[in-house]
């Protein structure tokens, strides 16, 4: 079996769900439910046995520990992060303990793991660690995009704790000779994606009638995948990855913030038109620029492409119009995301954010 952190959040669901639909294998889902973590995610497997969900902590060694000699699993994905820039910006403690401590205690415990494996499982053994390519820091228009080789320049508190977590699992494969892995993705979009961040908050916000924050000028680049593109990748790292080596993954979909706004704008006009038959676009309010704001993130996939023989299916066309059609079909979980919790983050975030 394989062992997943953080499968309750965005791309962990995504890549359970997706792992137990193509494999035999069964899934551990340790995940703290945090915020960002909801079992609601995982409600289709609730009568699976070949998904058991722990609720616990990465840092937990107590617990790891019992859960590897337990269940022996054969690989580990670790997904389990604070995960959002803005949250990072406002409270960098929480991404601390998780993304730096959190992943140094995971290790740990895994090493003790591995030194005692035997025969055949010890070679068959895989850790891989998912990362971003915000580790890398911001493009200037014209530079070339991210390689694996490009130096780690982290800006916010978010992908400077991320850069911390790389840097010890590499450590970890050079000292001890752990076999680990990393993939360094660009933004993901998709379904189960928390409203928090820009592309499911533009798409709540725009049917809740309110407001849609763009920060600064709007003129940002992200370099989009869809999420179950992110999913293949890691599969395909984890069946064919060289031990201790990262592969950069992205989507070649360079795209300003504006546009993606524009785009989910156009996209609920056609299929969830305005009562007033105005476009969505009407509600598009230019706010306060977040501190330190990247410019530009884009990634070279070509390294996982050469090596590995991996491609994204979706392009940013068929993969936004799914999103935007999952948000439509799935209001019951857009509201029950939405709670008290979700509104004081709001508050917090947007308050002080002149339009
Ligand atoms: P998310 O915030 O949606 O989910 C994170 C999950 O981790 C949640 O279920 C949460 O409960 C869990 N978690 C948090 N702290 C934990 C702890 N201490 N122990 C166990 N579980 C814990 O994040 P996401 O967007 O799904 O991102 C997953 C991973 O992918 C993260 O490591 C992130 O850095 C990375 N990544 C994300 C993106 C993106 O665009 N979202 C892009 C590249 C890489
Ligand atoms: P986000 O989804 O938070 O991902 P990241 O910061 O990790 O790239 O933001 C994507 C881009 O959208 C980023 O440039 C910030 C911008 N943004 C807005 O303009 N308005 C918003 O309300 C949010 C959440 C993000």
């Amino acid at each position: 079996m394989i062992l997943v952190t953080g499968g309750a959040g965005f791309i962990g669901s995504n890549f359970v769900l997706d792992w137990l639909a193509r494999h035999d294998e069964a899934v551990i889902n340790l995940d703290a439910l945090t915020y960002a973590g909801n079992r609601e995610n995982l409600a289709t497997l609730a009568a699976n046995p070949r998904h058991v969900f722990v609720h616990g902590d990465i840092g937990d060694s107590a617990l790891v520990a019992s859960l590897l000699e337990r269940h022996q699993p054969r690989v580990i994905v670790n997904f389990a992060a604070e995960s959002h820039v803005d949250r990072s910006i406002h409270g960098p403690e929480d991404f601390i303990q998780t993304n730096i401590v959190g992943t140094f205690r995971l290790l740990e415990s895994v090493r003790a793991y591995w030194n005692r494996l035997e025969g055949d499982a010890r070679p068959a053994f895989r850790f891989l660690h998912v990362s971003t390519d915000e580790v890398y820091g911001s493009l200037s228009r014209d530079e070339p995009a991210f390689t694996e080789t490009h130096r780690y320049e982290p800006n916010s508190p978010y992908s400077a704790s991320k850069a911390a977590s790389d840097h010890l699992v590499r450590a970890y494969h050079h000292t001890y000779g752990l076999p680990m892995l990393t993939t360094n993705c660009s933004n993901n979009y998709g379904p189960y994606h928390f409203p928090e961040k820009l592309i499911p908050l533009m798409i709540v916000n725009a049917l809740a009638g309110k407001a849609l924050p763009v920060y600064g000028d709007g003129q940002q680049i992200r370099d989009w995948l869809y999420v179950g593109d992110h999913c293949s990748a890691i599969r395909c790292v984890l069946a064919g990855g060289k031990l201790g080596e990262t592969y950069n993954v992205g989507g070649w979909n360079e795209k300003p913030n504006i546009e993606i706004v524009n785009t989910v704008c156009s996209l609920l006009d056609e299929l969830r038109p305005r009562e007033d038959g105005k476009s969505y676009r009407e509600q598009i309010s230019y706010v306060t620029d977040r501190p330190g704001h990247d410019r530009r993130y884009a990634i070279d996939a070509s390294k996982i492409e050469r090596e590995l023989g991996w491609k994204p299916a979706e392009t940013f066309e068929t993969g936004i119009r799914k999103t935007v059609n999952w948000y439509l079909q799935h209001q019951d979980w857009v509201a029950n995301v939405q709670s008290g919790g979700y509104r004081d983050w709001v508050n917090k975030n947007y308050a002080d954010r002149q339009a």
